[in-house]
């Protein structure tokens, strides 16, 4: 971190989160869903955020590919760069969460300590980690976007499950085991399950 002393933030001067949840009608919460490439992430966020509009409420994804592809198009997959990733994810998430805003993160974020990471900046209140549960042979099987043959061709490196870690989590708020049952399964449980924290 470079030197703050001549930073001065001044979140206190602009509408508070209380404000925003009262006009937004809805408590704000950071869903933070982790799990391997392929396992299902992005398609259970994106119906979960359709879900949530349809029933009224303000939601917004945050995904991995398309975050990668703007903000942080300068990193790459040592843990290194993915805990950069995942810093500045999650500031962005408490932006979001400070503007009232139900914010899906879908990033592999593969190490209980990144997550850690993430959940201190976020903080644990507002912080519901779903572990979106496909084994490794199902995401393999499935190879949506072919990346699990090139990583074992040895073509990509670092990759997650492959020649890269990923730790599960071992408490989650929430497990969807996305590798058995139908994503609108998926999805329903993940809303039954969030609505009651961020109705008003
Ligand atoms: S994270 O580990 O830093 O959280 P993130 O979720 O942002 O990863 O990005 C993962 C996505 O990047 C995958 O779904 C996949 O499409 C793509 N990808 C490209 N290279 C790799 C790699 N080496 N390991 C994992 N995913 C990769």
């Amino acid at each position: 971190m470079v030197n703050q002393e001549n930073i001065h933030p001044g979140f206190d001067k602009l509408v508070s989160r209380a404000e925003r949840e009262k006009f937004l009608n809805q408590r704000s919460k950071v869903v933070w869903m982790t799990g391997l490439s392929g396992s299902g992430k992005t398609t259970i966020a994106a119906g979960l955020e359709r879900k949530l509009l349809e029933n009224g409420f303000f939601a917004q994804v945050l995904d991995g590919d398309n975050i990668r592809s703007g903000i942080n198009n300068n990193l790459g997959f040592s843990l290194e760069d993915r805990l950069e990733n995942i810093r500045r994810i999650a500031e962005v998430a408490k932006l979001y969460l400070n503007s009232g805003i139900i914010t899906i993160c879908t990033f592999i974020s593969p190490t209980i300590e990144i997550r850690k990471y993430a959940e201190d900046i976020i903080g644990s209140d507002d912080f519901l980690e779903i572990f979106v549960d496909a084994p490794l042979e199902i995401c393999e099987k499935r190879d949506v976007k072919g990346l699990y043959q090139k990583a074992r061709k040895g073509e990509i490196k670092d990759f997650t499950g492959i020649t890269s870690p990923y730790e599960p989590p071992i408490s989650p708020t929430l497990t969807l085991f996305s590798g058995k049952e139908p994503v609108q399964v998926s999805v329903q449980i993940a809303f039954d399950f969030i609505e009651p924290l961020i109705r008003k």
